[in-house]
């Protein structure tokens, strides 16, 4: 193709999720279900107070400031790492920052693999996973998220190199969440390898997982020293900063050498990329986390309640009127199952004739209980069930 590089991707570009989302924002009597954001009861965008107060002592020069690196501002970098690992790995380990969880995760990738690696993610997944393995001309293995040993399996179809992502806990779009006693069995069987093993968690919606969902941190600690674990960090959920564009890549390695090695190569992967982050964005969150820590842990309980009760509500009217759900643990989102992807088109397109717009996975319908205030979710999912 003229003008481009020789191995450009040409396919046309469409993105099904903004698609559905713009549908259903026109129209008037739409059940919307499409985002991938926290919205409140009253349906606009969940926001955190402690955030946006914070974000009034910014000045118009910080504003307008370059930030201090291109790996991100050292501030940051701390705050970002101890409110991320809560001083549960002390394993050698260092973070750069990076545009939301997306780019932490284009970190990963660029640095770590060439054209022809193979990538391993979940078969129902977050669709940009697909985007960047082909955007990076990679092969794909996926495995079942609910079948350990088909991701172990995976892993040893490999010839070289693993690269595995593991989506823990709430899982977009299944909400699953692995056990430690899961998380046992995947560092074992990813310690027990004598290939070099890269293990990126994309821990997005950490923050919104009930119960201790860092607790399998700690094998971080005992990995051996072929394993390189990769936390790609988002604030895009955990401070509801979506559009500020920030998040983190954390490495954790046996080797201080590497670490320092890495860190600094990808400094200028992001220098070369995106040059630097939002300067603003960095001192808020920053801010948010070492002075007004309790009152974002307050603000992040009521929006974890919330959440909750949408949920627990749906999940409950499902069973009893028999609409068939994956199996769920906490998240932003519920998936229904659908037996073929055909099934499934034809279901998805009913369901915005009757007005409920939702997105479609891979075997399934991704229903955003983020996004439906309560009121709403009541009785939604028997609406669904008589339409199938
Ligand atoms: C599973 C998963 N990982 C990562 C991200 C990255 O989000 P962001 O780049 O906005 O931080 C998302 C966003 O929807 C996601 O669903």
């Amino acid at each position: 193709m003229k003008f481009l590089k020789t191995n450009e991707n040409t396919d046309r570009y469409i993105d099904n999720v903004f698609s559905v989302v713009n549908a259903a924002k026109a129209d008037p009597e739409a059940i919307n279900a499409t985002a991938g954001c926290l919205y409140d009861e009253q349906g606009k965008l969940f926001t955190f107070n402690c955030v946006y107060e914070a974000e009034k002592n910014i000045t118009p020069a910080q504003k307008a400031a370059y930030a201090t690196s291109p790996s991100g501002n050292r501030p940051y970098l701390d705050a970002i790492m101890k409110f991320t690992l809560e001083d549960r790995v002390y394993n050698h380990r260092d973070i750069i920052a990076s545009a939301g969880g997306t780019g932490a995760i284009f970190l990963a990738v660029k640095t770590c693999l060439n054209d022809g690696d193979t990538i391993i993610y979940p078969s129902i997944a977050w669709g940009n996973y697909k985007n960047i393995a082909s955007e990076n001309n990679l092969n794909v293995l996926t495995y079942d998220p609910y079948d350990l040993d088909e991701m172990f399996a995976r892993i040893d179809e490999v010839k070289g190199k693993v690269f595995l992502i593991v989506n823990s806990p709430c899982q977009n779009p299944l909400g699953l969440s692995y056990s430690f006693e899961e998380w046992e069995r995947i560092m074992n069987k990813i310690n027990s390898l004598d290939k070099e093993v890269i293990l990126l968690c994309d821990i997005a919606y950490i923050d919104y997982a009930n119960d201790d969902p860092k607790k399998y941190f700690k094998l971080f600690n005992y990995i051996k020293d072929n394993v390189l674990v990769m936390l790609a960090v988002s604030c895009s959920k955990a401070f509801s900063y979506y559009g500020q564009r920030l998040g983190a890549l954390i490495i954790i390695n046996n080797d201080p050498e590497f670490i320092d090695l890495y860190t600094n190569l990808a400094s200028r992967l992001a220098r070369t990329t995106w040059s630097n982050l939002n300067n603003a964005g960095m001192i808020n969150i920053t801010s948010v986390l070492n002075e007004h820590y309790d009152d974002y842990k307050k603000e992040l309980s009521e929006a974890k309640k919330m959440l909750k009760d949408r949920v627990e509500l749906f999940v409950r009217q499902a069973k009893d009127c028999g609409l068939e759900l994956y199996k769920f643990s906490d998240g932003f989102f519920v998936t229904l199952k659908m037996d073929s992807n055909e099934q499934r088109d034809t279901y998805h397109r009913r369901l915005i004739d009757n007005h409920i717009y939702t997105i479609k996975v891979n075997k399934g319908i991704r229903l955003g209980l983020c996004s439906t205030p309560l009121k709403i979710v009541d009785g939604l999912a028997e609406k669904m069930k008589g339409l199938e």
